[in-house]
């Protein structure tokens, strides 16, 4: 998997993903962009599609169990074949100081790429982290992703 590959989309670009599918193929195109040890942000209501992308993103470093958001342990780690992939859902935290007590900075750098969801206080901490937003449309079988950062 090549890592000199650039991302999917560039700072201000959004796309329009219909069905599933092509939210699973953003998150694949996605793994084989971000260089090891790199930090992707999702922002998104329920529903608008982060765990899908995730799942196409870990899927593409061949773990192919099922991924849900780790809303109450915080952090999971997926042991896929292509290397680990951190899995952080901020959404209960309060203090991010939370998770560096739960050695982030060094899951991050064990970590092919760290996937965090509701991560807004962290944004500042990793500069060069994109930033997606997942969005639902008017019509219910699309999302829009654009790229905040
Ligand atoms: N691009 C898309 N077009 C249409 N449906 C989609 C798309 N992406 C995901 N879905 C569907 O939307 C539903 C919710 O997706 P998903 O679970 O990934 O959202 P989520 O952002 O993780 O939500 P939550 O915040 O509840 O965890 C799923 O049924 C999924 O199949
Ligand atoms: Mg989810």
């Amino acid at each position: 998997m090549s890592v000199t590959s650039s991302l999917p989309l560039r700072p201000g670009e959004s796309r329009i993903l219909r069905g599933l599918s092509e939210q699973q193929a953003l998150g694949a195109a996605l793994a084989g962009a971000l260089p090891a040890g790199s930090v992707l942000f999702l922002e998104g209501e329920l529903g608008a599609g982060k765990t899908s992308l995730t799942q196409g993103l870990v899927g593409a470093y061949g773990f192919t169990e099922p991924v849900t958001s780790p809303t109450y342990a915080l952090m999971n780690v997926y042991p896929a074949p292509g290397g680990p992939v951190l899995h952080v859902d901020a959404y209960r935290v309060r203090d991010v100081q939370e998770l560096f007590e739960m050695d982030l900075e060094d899951l991050v750098r064990e970590s092919r790429v760290s996937v965090i969801e509701w991560g807004e206080g962290l944004y500042a901490e990793y500069p060069d982290a994109p930033i997606l937003r997942l969005e639902h449309q008017e019509d219910p079988e699309t999302r829009r992703v654009t790229r905040v950062r």
